[in-house]
């Protein structure tokens, strides 16, 4: 089969491309080729795995090229970032709306309805004064996006749906929870600090939390979001219960519960080296974030969420150590 990740050089996308290339197949078909598009280059160990063709450069622009790619599958996780969004709007359009709809476009036609995994977030939930958010949001709350990104993410949601009703595509679209520990340096999304409270005192570096310890958030590992796109693949829709989007498996935490567990994995100088130190931008953003989450439909399937924070925050540190950076990554690690 051929199968293409957009955004496949970015976190989850090589992370999910790594996953498949290892077990070889997908809902029982041999991988025969991977399409990694992206318009960051892709890792250098997928560039050199001979089953991987990349295509480097904005998605909008490959579109053309992917109709006649006939592709049997595809995970669409190329996104700009939700802080990105917010601070350019014609940005968040082009990269998150015009994108899908080309894409979903060349799909179309092609006219083999290739089966596809839209990467949505929580980030389509949110507070109006007619529909407050539920305290814990469900597979059934009403979505209303607070953030260009959340109503882009919605959008193509049911974009997604439509064009699978109209039997152009077979779509299902996931709801991914914000995903933690994150490598490398803090990106443009306004979450990036939950995954920089944990990753600098790693490093043995301070790290600023711009909100109280109180504030809740259902968070996943990189390992369990992989898995739970996949798996919403392989299922019929039936198994999922229908196109409507599946909220992935999520552990629901909150910030002191988050460095309870790095102090429990790390000591507590990893701990001390978080400093709270407010930002009302970030604070006001998050307040209108999801606290707690529900996963019915997701737990259906068979997912379930990480068994504990302690249990993310040691997968990362195996992660680093994989990669052979615990030297920088794992430096304020006691012991
Ligand atoms: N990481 C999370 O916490 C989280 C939470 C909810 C939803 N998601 C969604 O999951 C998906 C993957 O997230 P991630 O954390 O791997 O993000 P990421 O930023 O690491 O990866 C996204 C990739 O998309 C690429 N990209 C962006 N715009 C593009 C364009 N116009 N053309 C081509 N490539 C483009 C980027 O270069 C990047 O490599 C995204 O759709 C994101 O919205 C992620």
């Amino acid at each position: 089969m051929k199968l293409l990740i957009t955004g496949g050089a970015g976190f989850l996308g090589a992370r999910l491309a790594r996953t498949l290339l290892a077990r070889g197949q997908l809902a029982g078909q041999t991988i025969d080729t991977l399409v990694l598009a992206d318009q960051a280059p892709a890792p250098a160990d997928l560039a050199h795995d001979p089953r991987v063709q990349v295509l480097t450069g904005p998605l909008l622009a490959q579109c053309d090229a992917l109709a006649g790619a006939g592709l049997d599958g595809v995970f669409h996780l190329a996104s700009a970032v939700s802080g990105e969004c917010e601070a350019d709007f014609d940005l968040g359009l082009r990269a998150n709306l015009d994108s899908t709809r080309a894409l979903l476009e060349a799909l179309r036609a092609f006219g083999r309805v290739p089966r596809l995994v839209f990467s949505s977030s929580i980030a389509v939930y949110g507070s109006d004064p007619a529909h407050p958010m539920p305290a814990v949001v469900d597979d059934d709350a009403l979505p209303v996006p607070q953030t260009s990104y959340g109503v882009q993410k919605l959008v193509c949601e049911h974009l997604v749906a439509d064009y699978s009703r109209k039997g152009f595509i077979d779509g299902r679209n996931v709801r991914l929870m914000t995903v933690t520990v994150r490598p490398g340096r803090p990106n443009g999304a306004a979450s990036s600090f939950f995954s920089g409270i944990i990753r600098e005192p790693l490093a043995g570096e301070t790290a600023i939390c711009p909100v109280d310890p109180s504030v809740a958030h259902p968070v996943a590992s990189p390992g369990r979001t992989v898995a739970g796109l996949i798996r919403v693949y392989e299922a019929s829709v039936a198994e999922c219960g229908g196109r409507g989007a599946i909220n992935l498996p999520g552990l629901n935490m909150t910030v002191g519960g988050m460095l309870d567990a790095l102090e429990a994995v790390a000591g507590p100088a990893a701990r001390a080296r978080v400093v709270f130190q407010r930002d009302e931008r970030i604070a006001s953003i998050v307040d209108n974030w999801v606290h707690q989450a529900a996963f019915a439909r997701a737990s259906r399937l068979g997912l379930t969420p990480d068994a504990s924070f302690e249990d993310i925050i040691r997968d990362y540190i195996a992660d680093c150590r994989a990669a052979g950076q615990a030297d920088t990554a794992l430096k304020g690690l006691a012991g």
